[in-house]
């Protein structure tokens, strides 16, 4: 089940909300200006590729893109099939987008399987989204946020959602907020019902 967290920005120790509740996550969400939505989820091959993924979201992908005017859409994956060098690889995926930032554009990710937290900072509160399958989140553009996969399973499928195919990157703020915060694997502890 999708999480959120919230806690203010001066006390990471203490939660000042948390739910599991779809409909409760997606409200307070869009207080914030953050899309949340979930999909009927699919089911595909071990060896998914790109294209096997997005037509099994062909119906969900072309809708969001026409409402959207998304232009470019791709899958990211992190998969373990046994790579030797697949620890490196995951950890330095992780530390990419671990420090806060923002993006020129929207940041749209529909998580096909694994999981992944997108944490922001807006004002003075940060809201952690716990991310599985099914949930769709789009991060407005110019919103400070890090984004963690966590180090014990770091294994996702998401598909991306671009206005501008044109070099999508990270613009760093410095701050060293995202240090002080609960990991993605905390939180996938502290879960309920799972
Ligand atoms: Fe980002």
């Amino acid at each position: 089940m999708t999480l959120l967290v919230t806690w203010n920005t001066s006390d990471p120790a203490t939660e000042t909300f948390r739910s599991e509740d779809p409909a409760a996550i997606r409200s307070r969400l869009a207080g914030l200006g953050v899309r949340y939505d979930q999909w009927p989820t699919r089911e595909l091959a071990d060896d998914a590729d790109q294209d096997a993924v997005l037509a099994a979201y062909a119906d969900e992908v072309a809708r969001i893109s026409g409402e959207e005017n998304f232009t470019t859409v791709d899958v990211a994956r992190l998969k373990n099939t046994g790579q030797p060098d697949f620890a490196a690889t995951a950890r330095a995926a992780r530390e990419k987008f671990l420090n806060e930032h923002t993006h020129d554009d929207d940041e749209v990710r529909f998580f096909v399987e694994g999981t992944g937290t997108f944490y922001l900072h807006i004002d003075d509160t940060v809201s952690a989204i716990f991310c599985e399958r099914g949930d769709l989140v789009s991060v407005p553009e110019g919103a400070t946020h890090w984004f963690d996969m966590g180090t014990a399973d770091p294994q996702f499928c998401a598909i991306r959602f671009f206005h501008d195919g044109q070099g999508w990157v990270g613009d760093f703020t410095g701050d060293p907020i995202s240090a002080t915060f609960p990991t993605h694997d905390e939180l996938a502890a502290s879960r309920g019902g799972k």
